[in-house]
Formats: structure tokens, sequence, C-alpha cells
């Protein structure tokens, strides 16, 4: 007898899959961009970004241009954000879970990161009142619209009650939105920026929107903060990746964004179907929210079951690979937490995938016992 060796199902990074990238548009917008403004895009240029693109963004967003910085992915803009604007030991208040390599960026610059325990429609106010009466965290940073990693999206009252507090302790607020157009169902939150506009810095990214090999991120902030960011960016790399900015700017101007977008919802939105219903159906002891839109399903493995452990039983045993859940924690306990991304499977990998990761959680339960 012959045993089937299955492939091994990577339920792992945020990425979008293959057929996602846009890649005969992107080669025809790079043509267009070399010969419209070649002679610029190929040169060192101020590290602000593609003056049209930073233009057309700004525009979008209603400001000038000078509140706008457009650079190597937004991840990049926020580790620049936080070196110019704080100091080793000063602490950040972050979502517990959050985006692990936001954690990364602020720990590798010398911060303190303290965790807001996360509810069903966003951040608890109650618990970062807390953490500002006994830390005094200059800035927080959230993922309001389908977190990374729970796809939870925060609800307006509690957006409310979160500027509300931010206002009074005079910190800074980072909003960071690279899901936001991504949205599947139900209808969008006003962003933190309209409700706090002189203390918020948003990031926002080309990554899930068109391709994130481009590197192509931005942040909305005000004046000063920005030719900071920029005299950073300008040390650390010179100029951003002009080629790239100027494929976003004509891939952008042609409309092929908004069709993109739409091609991209058609496509996630029946891989999240898929996911829901394969949870339904193999893990109902779990523990969800079902998002509206982005990339991931956070859930809760029920109670007994370690999130570790299910990681290696599902890698060892049924060819499952999981991240690893402590990432996404600054603080508290990641047992019980496993990030599920959608959009890089199909609907039949998505029904593999959970019935295998329902049987490890069983098998790592039985361990436990
Ligand atoms: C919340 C969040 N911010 C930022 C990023 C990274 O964006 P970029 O590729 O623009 O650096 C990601 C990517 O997964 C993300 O989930």
């Amino acid at each position: 007898m012959t045993t089937e060796v299955q492939p091994v199902i990577k339920l792992t990074r945020g990425v979008p899959p293959a057929e996602a990238l846009p890649c005969a548009l992107v080669k025809d917008c790079c043509a267009r961009a070399l010969a419209q403004h070649g002679e610029v895009l190929l040169q060192y240029h101020p590290a602000t970004g593609f003056t049209p693109l930073r233009e057309l963004l700004a525009e979008e967003a209603g400001v000038s241009a000078d509140s706008l910085l457009v650079g190597n992915g937004s991840i990049q803009l926020l580790f620049f954000l936080a070196q110019g604007m704080l100091s080793p030991g000063d602490v950040v208040a972050v979502e517990r879970p959050t985006y692990d390599r936001a954690v990364t960026a602020f720990r590798t610059l010398g911060l303190e990161v303290v965790g807001v325990a996360m509810e069903n429609d966003g951040p608890d106010p109650a618990a970062l009142e807390d953490v500002v009466r006994r830390h005094s965290p200059r800035l927080l940073y959230t993922v309001p619209d389908f977190q990374n990693p729970t796809g939870i999206t925060t609800s307006l009252p509690k957006r409310e009650a979160i500027a509300d507090i931010v206002r009074r302790a005079d910190m800074v607020l980072v909003e960071d939105i690279p899901y936001r157009r991504l949205r599947y169902a139900g209808e969008d939150v006003p962003p933190y920026r309209e409700l706090l506009p002189r203390q918020v810095v948003q990031l926002s990214s080309f990554s899930k929107l068109l391709a994130p090999g481009l590197r192509v991120g931005w942040a909305l902030a005000w004046p000063e903060v920005v030719r900071d960011m920029a005299k950073l960016a300008e040390d650390a790399y010179i100029t951003p990746g002009m080629l790239a900015q100027g494929v976003v700017y004509e891939f952008v101007r042609r409309g092929h964004l908004a069709d993109n977008l739409h091609t991209l919802r058609n496509l996630y939105k029946p891989r999240l179907e898929a996911m829901l219903k394969a949870l339904d159906e193999h893990l109902p002891r779990g523990r969800w929210i079902s998002p509206q839109g982005g990339f991931f399903v956070g859930l809760t493995l029920p109670c007994g079951a370690d999130a570790a452990r299910v990681a290696e039983v599902g890698r060892k045993q049924h060819g499952l690979v999981l991240s690893d859940s402590s990432g996404f924690f600054p603080d508290g306990d990641p047992s019980r937490f496993v990030r599920l991304p959608f959009c890089a499977l199909d609907e039949e990998e998505i029904e593999v995938a959970v019935a295998r990761l329902a049987r490890a959680v069983d098998e790592a339960m039985e361990d436990g016992r």
C-alpha cells in the first residue's frame, strides 16, 4: 500500500496570491512611466517621494502635499516616524494582539511596548486608560480596519472613546490602514484622522492594493513631522525606489487601481466565506469574529488548547504551517490565539487547511490531558 504525501499548506504570512498581481498592467505602466518621467525616475530625488504621486495622494486625502510622504513601504515609514518622534525608553501602546512587525520596529528603536486588550469591536478604552495612567505612553499604534492579526474593525463608539483618551493624554495616534479599501461587506467607519485631525498620523500602502514587491507606502501627518521623516529617510536610503513610485502613479492615474480593487474584492470575498464556513464546520468550539474585509481571521482556540503545541502537531503530523502566535503579543498570553490568513489560498485549500487545523487542535488537546 502506498501512502499519499499530502502537500504542505502554509497558513502563515498575509501575502497576496500570485493571481492577484497584475503583471501585464504593471509592465505597461512601467513603460509609460519611463517614457513620461524617465529622467526624474532614474535620478536621485528628495526623500519625500515622486512629486506627482505625492500630489495625487495628497489631493485624494484633501491635504497639501507637504503633509504627505511616499516611501519604501509603510513599515519603514512607521520606523522613521517613531525614530523621529520618540526616544529610547519611551512607551508605545499597541493593541494586544497586534501586527508583529510593528512591535519589532518599536523594540529595535529601544521603545517599550505595552499592550491594550482587544475586544470584539476594537481596543478596550478602559484598558487604554489604565495603560495611560500607569505608563504614560507617547504614542498609540492601531490597525482599526480589518486588523492584522484578528480581522477586527474598531467600531465608531470605540474610536470616539479612544480618540477622547488620546486627546486628553496629549499622545499621538498612528492609524495603520493598509486593508481599509479591501472591504467585502458592510460600511466604512470614519478614520481616526477625521475624529482627531491634529493628533493622528495615518499610514497606508500599495502592498495589498497593488503589489508588495513595489514597496510603495505613504504617511499622512503634519508638515513638521513629514520633514523630520524625510530627513531620516534621506539618511537611510537617500532616495526611495522612484521607478516603483512612477509605476504606481501611472497605475492610479490611468484608473487601474479602482479596477484592481474590484478584482481583489471578488477574489478574496469567497475565500473569507470559505474560511468562515470551514471554521463553523470543523472548529465549532473555537471563537472568532467574522471580518468584513482584509486578509485575516483571528481564531481563539477552545479552552485547554495551546497554540504552540497545535502548531507543532500541525507541522509534524498534518502538513500545516502556522504563524508563531507569540509575535502578535507584546505582553499577555498568546497561547490560545491563531492567525488565519485567507487570501493566499483558494477555497479548496482553505477547507483542507482548516480540517487539518481541527485535527491538530484535537490531538494537541488529547496530548495535554
Ligand atoms: C498592519 C500592517 N501594516 C503594515 C504592513 C506592511 O506594509 P508595507 O508592505 O507597506 O511595509 C502590513 C503587512 O502585512 C500590515 O499588515
